[in-house]
Order: structure tokens, then C-alpha cells, then sequence
């Protein structure tokens, strides 16, 4: 088994193999009760989650959500809270969300606002789950507002990335998650391109891919849980691909807006100077090879005004996360690009949409 710790006041293990689920009773071992929360296509793994903790002596129950984005309501916290309740979980206790970044995202909330606050481990069942949404703290619901403005920072007491639970994941959630996985590697860890430019579909190195991105979040997270500092780099390819997902009414997978969001951030680069061209074109081909999207047929004004808007963004100025490579022999290091001049937004954006010209 692969083990990562993610440092913090309250540091926590990442654990990432085929069976991890199985360290389930372990970790909670000596807990009175638990709530195990899930939605339907994860019935099984949830099964196996309460059968583990029942071994170790834990009172546990599955707890049924809807599926994907419809779990992350205010409405299904509430009824969450009304199961905690009738559960009698106390501080003592524990929440164990089982499933996509989805599941994780509002089980993760219920359990910080619970008693304000008890114990969650998350048992992240795809590969954007396993990589971003279970690690670094980070919980929350969505509102008519907008997605995720509802949350709270609650660390896991654990994360158990069962590889085992990959199988049932669709091919298109399985690529889209890698999206991820390439972006750790852009910003700072060459061995997982080496990797995927090797095998572009992640599945014959998926542990070792996972636990390096694991690794990357962990080190990017650690020290900066409130997300002020360093943690800003894992938002590469994020302001192009939020946009895309918000003008796509989220009908885009994350990860394939995040694709396009990561070429677009290199041809940006390469526009003010910071990237080679083959810096710019390795992104585009690693990308497409992953059989991701490098590009996309937009409204690039109605682009713009939401990126000028995204919850990330400082006042109304653009920030994107870009990769310095001007240092020779050297890896290239994410650095911010704070309102780049309007001609390498355009061209960069030609590169992306498909009237681009660029290869
Ligand atoms: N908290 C964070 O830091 C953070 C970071 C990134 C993303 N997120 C959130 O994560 C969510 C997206 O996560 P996601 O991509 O996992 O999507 P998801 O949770 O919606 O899951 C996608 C689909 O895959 C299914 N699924 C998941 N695992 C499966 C498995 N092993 N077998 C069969 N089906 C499976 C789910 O049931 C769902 O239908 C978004 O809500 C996003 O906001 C949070
Ligand atoms: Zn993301």
C-alpha cells in the first residue's frame, strides 16, 4: 500500500492500493458509531465500508444521497443533519463518505458543521476524487449562487483511495480525472508526464500516477490549508476551464475543461515569453493523446466576463496560474500572470478555439 501524510495541524494518511477500503475498521477503530454516506452507484463499496467498521466494533449505517452534483445541495445537508440525529452521532463519532468528489464534498461538509465538527474519512471512489477532492480539507455545497460558495475547511482524519473501486468507473470519468493527475505534473512533477507521455491512458501506472499527485496536492496544501499562498498553483488550467464548465452550464466534464484550460495556459505562457514552443506544443500533445480536448468553440467575450468573475479571482483582475521555463536545463515552476495584455489573451485563445490556426 502507498502511504502519503498531508502535514497540517492535523496531519492525516493518504492511503492509496488495490484493498485500502479494507483499513476502514483500523482508522476508526474504538469510534462508537458511524455514518456512511453514499449515493446509489456505490452501494457495494458502501456495504463493504459498514461491514468493516461493524467488524472493528463500530455501529455503523449506510446513509443514502443522490448521485453527483444533486447530492451537493443545501437541502440533502439538512437531511444529512436529520440522519446524524437519528443516528445520535456525537462529537466522538465519525462520517465516512464514500463515492465521487461529489459524495466526499458534502459529507465532508455535514461532518464539519455536525456538533461543529467531527471526525470524516473519506474513501474517494474515482480518480478526481482520489487525487483533489478528498485531499486538502476543502468541503462544501453548492448554491443558486454558484458552485461550492457554501463550506468549510475540515480536514480528513483519513483518506482510503481503494484502487480497486477504478473498476467500476466509466472510461470518459476515469480520463477526465487524469486531468488532474497531468496538471500535478505540469506544475511540478515531470516524472508523472514521463509517465503518461508513456502510457497516455493511466492505466498500467495508475498507483504510482495517484500517490505522485496525491504528493503534489499534499506539499501544494500543507502550510496553506486556507488556500492563500501556494496552494493558488494547483489551480492551473482552472480559470479558462471554470469558465468553460459555467458557460457549458457544467454539461463539460471538469477535467476535460480543465484540458483545455491547460493548453490555453501554456499558449499563454508561450505568448508572454515564459514557455518554449515546445513547452507549449508538449501540453497540446500530451493533452490529446490522453484523448482529452485541447480545444474549444466558445464565445471568448462571454469567456472573458467570467473569468473576470471567478470565485478565485482577486477584485476584477485575471489571474492565471502559467509555468516559467526561462530557466535553462531547468524544470519549469507555476508563477502567477496577473492581467496579461490583451493580445496574448487573443492569441492564445485562437490556439485553443477551433478557428486556431496554431498545431
Ligand atoms: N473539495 C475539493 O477540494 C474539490 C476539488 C476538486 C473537485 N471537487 C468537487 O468534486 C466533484 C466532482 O467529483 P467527481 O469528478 O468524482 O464527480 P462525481 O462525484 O459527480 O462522480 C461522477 C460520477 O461517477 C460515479 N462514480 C464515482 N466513482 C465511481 C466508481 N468507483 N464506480 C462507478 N461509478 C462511480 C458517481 O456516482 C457519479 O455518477 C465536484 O462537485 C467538485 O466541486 C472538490
Ligand atoms: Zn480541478
Amino acid at each position: 500500500m502507498r502511504r502519503v501524510t498531508v502535514a497540517g495541524d492535523a496531519p492525516y494518511e493518504v492511503v492509496i492500493g488495490p484493498g485500502a477500503g479494507a483499513e476502514l475498521g483500523l482508522v476508526l477503530a474504538g469510534t462508537s458509531k458511524a455514518a456512511v454516506v453514499h449515493a446509489p452507484p456505490l452501494a457495494a463499496a458502501a456495504g463493504a465500508a459498514v461491514e468493516s467498521l461493524q467488524t472493528a466494533g463500530v455501529a455503523a449505517e449506510a446513509v443514502v444521497v443522490p448521485d453527483g452534483e444533486a447530492a451537493k445541495t443545501a437541502q440533502v445537508a439538512a437531511r444529512l443533519w436529520d440522519e446524524f440525529g437519528r443516528l445520535g452521532l456525537t462529537r466522538s463519532d465519525a462520517v465516512v463518505g464514500v463515492g465521487g468528489g461529489a459524495v466526499t464534498d458534502l459529507a465532508g461538509f455535514a461532518a464539519a458543521t455536525w456538533t461543529r465538527g467531527i471526525r470524516v474519512v473519506q474513501v474517494p471512489t474515482s480518480v478526481l476524487g482520489m487525487v483533489d477532492a478528498a485531499v486538502g480539507g476543502k468541503t462544501g455545497i453548492n448554491t443558486a449562487a454558484g458552485k461550492n460558495l457554501v463550506g468549510a475547511f475540515h480536514p480528513p482524519a483519513a483518506v482510503l483511495a481503494d484502487t480497486d473501486a477504478l473498476s467500476g468507473l466509466s472510461d470518459a470519468e476515469f480520463r477526465s480525472g487524469l486531468a488532474e493527475v497531468v496538471k500535478c505534473g505540469f506544475i511540478a512533477d515531470g516524472e508523472i508526464l514521463r509517465l503518461l507521455t508513456e502510457d497516455p491512458t493511466g492505466r498500467r501506472d495508475t498507483e504510482e500516477l495517484i500517490e505522485r499527485a496525491v504528493r503534489v496536492k499534499a506539499d501544494a496544501v500543507a502550510g496553506d490549508l486556507y488556500d492563500r499562498g501556494r496552494r493558488e498553483f494547483l489551480n492551473y488550467g482552472h480559470t479558462l476551464g471554470h469558465a468553460i464548465e459555467r458557460v457549458e452550464d457544467f454539461g463539460w466534464r471538469h477535467g476535460e475543461a480543465v484540458a483545455v484550460g491547460l493548453v490555453f495556459a501554456a499558449e499563454l505562457a508561450g505568448r508572454a515569453g515564459l514557455l518554449s514552443p515546445a513547452d507549449v506544443g508538449r501540453h497540446r500533445s500530451l493533452v490529446a493523446a490522453m484523448g482529452l480536448p485541447t480545444r474549444y468553440a466558445g464565445d471568448w467575450s462571454r469567456l472573458q466576463a467570467v473569468m473576470r468573475v471567478d470565485k478565485k479571482a482577486r477584485g476584477a483582475s485575471l489571474r492565471f496560474v502559467v509555468l516559467d521555463g526561462r530557466r535553462p536545463g531547468e524544470a519549469a515552476t507555476p508563477m502567477i500572470l496577473t492581467d496579461p495584455d490583451q493580445a496574448w489573451l487573443d492569441a492564445a485563445w485562437a490556439a485553443v478555439s477551433d478557428e486556431g490556426t496554431s498545431s
